[in-house]
């Protein structure tokens, strides 16, 4: 990296170029100087849409605005951040944003730090001011593009693609967490959520037993159901004698797919019920066959899913778009343990670099004690499931959930003796659901439970760490610490 001289406001600095990347932003902040910014964010791409970070620069004897965000450092560049004409280019940015969005705190408290208490103009209240945060955190950084920019002009907007209820969302809520303002909480169509709703919906869909490192609970016990399947094949259990005891009317299970590895479909017969057994550790979408599921008539519906399947359907829950449309439905949650899902084909190429198989052959797929195992034409093959590190889907290191907490039935293989799952039982409605079934019943480890789930929190919280790091409040406390403060001209 090469060292560069650069004046700010009258300050000499001196500053790394970062092997060119480096932007006056940077530099400023590094020097404790303050330049307000709303679309950019230090883990992001440069984005340059605000243009709230407009400074001037004077090159060549020239004067001329840029935006500090993405203009890069070079020696001997001059800058000032607040000259008169600065202070009215960003007056004016200020204003149309704050007309758009009127009632949003953090516009409110940039505006009034420039003197502006009510905009001259009155827009269309829209909330979002179109900075590109949302969208660019769950591309670059979540890794699951749900939602992104759409439309030019004054019909420029956010959304998920033709608007419609997104089937990638994993309802981790980074893009809300980014937002400047409620725009991204409010939509209905993406899933954001936060431990405050978490907790909110814990209180609304589940009773029970408060456990702050399993979730919610009435009973959590390890269970050998007397069908075969996947560990004890409870799963299995409690959908056969749901449809069988005429509790259940069908079920959302994911069932093997020879091209992409899983598919989520509505069934409700037992032999289609005893064919899906089996975990498949590939996320599949939950949402259209459920919704499938209740146009063919179906009223009671078991989903069964990964952790974020669950949100995602809790979170529509709570917002009523299945109420709305089908007043009588009862939709039963039947989560599963896991820590992190795979993309089949990136998990295909790896099984067959590791193994030599190919695993659209595979019967059967488990992972137990840190392996991966694979029963193709009878026989078993296993690898760690570190080496499978490739293969992970995007965004499962922002999911803090291994046990499922906001299912009605928690299931899952750890925690159990070989041959059993641990069941952890959230709601009256699962309870009903299990009355049904005959198992026998051992106990748990809680301890082998809780030491994975804290493992899988403490990814996601370092990973979201990197987010919060860099939020506007985080880096302006950053600021009065240092406290090089310019006068407002
Ligand atoms: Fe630089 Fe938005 S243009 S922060």
């Amino acid at each position: 990296m090469t060292k560069l001289k650069i004046k700010i406001d009258g300050h000499e600095i001196e500053t790394d170029d970062g092997g060119g990347s480096a932007t006056i932003l940077e530099a400023a902040r590094l020097a404790g100087i303050h330049i307000p910014t709303l679309c950019h964010h230090p883990s992001l791409e440069a984005y340059g849409s605000c243009r709230l970070c407009t400074v001037q620069i004077v090159k060549n004897g020239r004067k001329k605005f840029v935006t500090a965000c993405n203009y890069p450092v070079e020696d001997g560049l001059v800058v000032n951040t607040c000259t008169q004409e600065i202070t009215g280019i960003r007056r004016m940015i200020l204003e149309l944003l704050l007309a758009r969005c009127p009632q949003e705190k953090r516009l409110q408290e940039n505006a009034r730090e420039y003197g502006i208490i009510k905009p001259r103009f009155t827009l269309e209240d829209k909330n979002c001011i179109l900075c590109g945060l949302c969208y660019r955190v769950c591309d670059e950084l979540v890794g699951v593009s749900a939602i992104n920019a759409q439309n030019r002009g004054v019909s420029r907007d956010v959304d998920t693609p033709y608007g419609q209820l997104s089937e990638d969302c994993i309802a981790c809520g980074a893009c809300a967490l980014v937002c400047p303002t409620k725009s991204i909480r409010e939509r209905k169509n993406i899933y954001p959520l936060s431990s405050v709703d978490i907790k909110e919906m814990e209180e609304e869909f589940l009773s029970g037993t408060i456990d702050n490192d399993l979730g919610v609970n009435r009973d959590m016990f390890a269970g050998k159901s007397s069908i075969e399947g996947q560990d004890g094949g409870m799963v299995t259990s409690i959908l056969h004698r749901g449809i069988e005891r005429g509790l259940l009317d069908a079920a959302v299970v994911a069932q093997i797919n020879k091209s992409c590895g899983a598919n989520a479909a509505f069934v409700d017969e037992m032999d289609q019920i005893l064919q899906a057994k089996g975990t498949k550790y590939v996320r599949v979408s939950v949402i259209a066959p459920l919704l499938e599921a209740l146009e063919s008539g179906k009223r009671r519906i078991a989903v069964v899913g990964t952790p974020c399947q669950i949100r995602v359907v809790r979170k529509l829950q709570r917002q009523g778009y299945f109420n709305e449309k089908f007043p009588d439905a009862e939709i039963f949650l039947i989560g599963l343990f896991c820590f992190e899902s795979f993309d089949y084909e990136s998990l295909k190429s790896r099984m067959g670099e590791l193994l030599g198989i190919d695993l659209n052959r595979a019967e059967k797929m488990q992972i137990a004690k840190g392996r991966f195992i694979v029963a193709v034409d009878g026989k078993g093959y296993s690898c760690r499931v570190r080496e499978l590190e490739d293969a992970v889907r995007a965004g499962c290191g922002f999911c803090d959930d291994l046990v499922s907490r906001l299912a009605d039935i928690s299931i899952g293989s750890i925690g159990s003796a070989e041959g059993y799952s641990t069941v952890i039982v959230r709601s009256e409605r699962g309870e009903k659901l299990l009355d049904a079934v005959q198992f026998d019943r051992k106990e748990i480890n809680r301890e082998e439970i809780v030491k994975l789930a804290a493992i899988k929190k403490k990814n996601a919280d370092k990973n979201f760490a990197g987010i919060v790091a860099g939020l506007p409040e985080r880096l302006e406390a950053e600021r009065r610490e240092r406290s090089i403060s310019c006068e407002l001209q």
